[in-house]
């Protein structure tokens, strides 16, 4: 295993496209690095966007304990997850609501409306950095065509996530799951195929909600390939040779953070980093993910780093995870929305008796001398708990009849006509 974390971030800004430990910068104070940082300084996110980063940040490291204290390589996007749930938390009501809400970190938000609103604010800044870098985020629901979701809902969705609103044809051949998946592939530029495994989405499905995050930016400061060569990797099962990229270089750096080092390296002219926190010792990561777990502490990490002039070593990654969110989610608190009997979305559908399903998020990130490139998924599946009601009656066209096309949104007939015979 890799013995250090990863933490993706917006310097400055709102945070996070991918991170294992998820980050955030807030404060563009805590960036005034008496050294005199080489990055210019993003000017700061409105306050919304910021406690959305901040909510986001500390959902990261709950689900951190949940997902990734195993001993693999792993990668997410807390981002993606907390953006899927949130556009899901619209449509809840009661219980079900502040659970989400409180699982989130949205209740630090008074209005009910407000993060919904400030998301909005966090999609149109992150989008608005592909001037500096590839970043693209984007929501979408898919709606089972045979059923009806409120259309308050749909709107909501439409103006605060900017989510493309589409139907998913629950008898298709090729398997209703199929135009979620080229969405998801289409976004993520190829990088993620089959989010939504074959027999999950089922006529009894009524919607899923998406989350795509694609991430591409090359270093300020790119390594050369020659130098590129096979180097000792310390693990604890013994040491092995990767693909190792080297440089020197003045890179921002902080030493003896709760047993390791913080490195920095930038993208997009400083409003990207790739966070690397080194623990000392090969076994260390353990202590040094207890030690992220307390609150506020990731904040911490991108605190007072200094430039220095080093040597870096550090190896080529390739990681791809995906994960099944209900457990960890139920794990954090978020109980009763994955409950049939309990779950209240009537937000989504007034007759309620839905419920989640399941969320599925993959994810993968690659960092090699030109840069980093990540991409993200999420699914969140909801589910009707009743049966579809069985036919009571029948329409049966087997004699002449009348017919009229119409625009339902202007309300006009576009064609009228009669059919006698064939
Ligand atoms: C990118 O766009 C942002 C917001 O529009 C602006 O503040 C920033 O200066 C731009 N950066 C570059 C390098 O053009
Ligand atoms: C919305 O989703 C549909 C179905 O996947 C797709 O055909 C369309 O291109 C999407 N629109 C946008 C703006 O992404
Ligand atoms: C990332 O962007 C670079 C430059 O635009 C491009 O050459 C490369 O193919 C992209 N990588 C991926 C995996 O899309
Ligand atoms: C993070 O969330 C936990 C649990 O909701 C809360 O107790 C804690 O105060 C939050 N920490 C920060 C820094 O917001
Ligand atoms: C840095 O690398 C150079 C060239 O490989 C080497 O001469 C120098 O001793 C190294 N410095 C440190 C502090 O390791
Ligand atoms: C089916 O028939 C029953 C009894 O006549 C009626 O109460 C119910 O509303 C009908 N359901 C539908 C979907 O038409």
């Amino acid at each position: 295993m890799l013995t250090y974390l990863l933490v993706l971030c917006v310097l400055g800004d709102i945070a996070v496209p991918h991170s294992e430990a998820g980050c955030l910068k807030t404060k563009p104070g805590l960036y005034s690095k008496g050294g005199g940082r080489k990055t210019p300084t993003v000017a700061p996110s409105a306050d919304g966007a910021q406690k959305i980063a901040k909510a986001s940040n500390n959902f990261s490291q709950r689900l951190y304990r949940e997902i990734a204290l195993g001993s693999k390589n792993t990668i997410y996007s807390p981002l993606s997850i907390h953006t899927a749930l949130s556009m899901t938390s619209l449509g809840a009501k009661g219980d079900t609501k502040t659970e989400m809400t409180s699982t989130l970190g949205l209740d630090v938000f008074t209005g009910e409306r407000e993060p919904h609103q400030a998301y909005n604010d966090v999609i149109a800044q992150l989008n608005a950095a592909s001037n500096v870098t590839t970043i693209l985020t984007a929501n979408a629901i898919f709606i089972n065509k045979l059923e009806t979701v409120e259309s308050a809902f749909v709107r909501d969705v439409q103006n605060f996530y900017l989510s493309n609103v589409s139907t998913f044809d629950p008898h298709d051949p090729a398997g209703p799951e199929r135009v979620i998946n080229e969405y998801v592939e289409y976004k993520t530029r190829g990088l993620i195929q089959n989010l939504v495994q074959p027999n999950v989405v089922t006529a009894l499905t009524l919607m899923v909600l998406v989350n795509t995050v694609y991430f591409n930016g090359s270093w300020d400061r790119p390594f050369d390939k020659d130098r590129t060569q096979p180097a000792d990797f310390h693990t604890q099962q013994g040491t092995i040779q990767v693909d190792t990229m080297f440089d020197t270089r003045t890179m921002n750096i902080k030493r003896n953070f709760h047993g390791a080092d913080v490195g920095e390296l930038t993208i997009g002219h400083g409003r990207f980093s790739v966070v690397i926190v080194l623990p000392h010792t090969v076994d260390g990561l353990a202590d040094l993910e207890n030690a992220l777990t307390v609150p506020g502490r990731v904040e911490e990490l991108f605190q007072d780093l200094t430039p220095v002039r080093v040597n870096v070593s550090m190896p080529k990654v390739n990681i791809e995870s995906t994960f099944m969110l209900s457990q960890p989610l139920i794990q954090l608190g978020m109980v009763k929305a994955f409950s049939p009997h309990e779950a209240d979305f009537t937000g989504i559908n007034r007759n309620g008796n839905i419920f989640i399903k399941e969320g599925f998020h993959q994810s993968t990130i690659e960092i090699n001398e030109y840069g980093t490139v990540a991409s993200a998924a999420t699914a969140v599946v909801i589910e009707m708990r009743r049966q579809p009601p069985a036919a009571n009656a029948t329409f049966q066209v087997d004699h002449p009849f009348l017919f009229l096309l119409t625009d339902n949104r202007l309300r006009s007939i576009l064609f009228q006509g009669k059919f006698i015979q064939p």
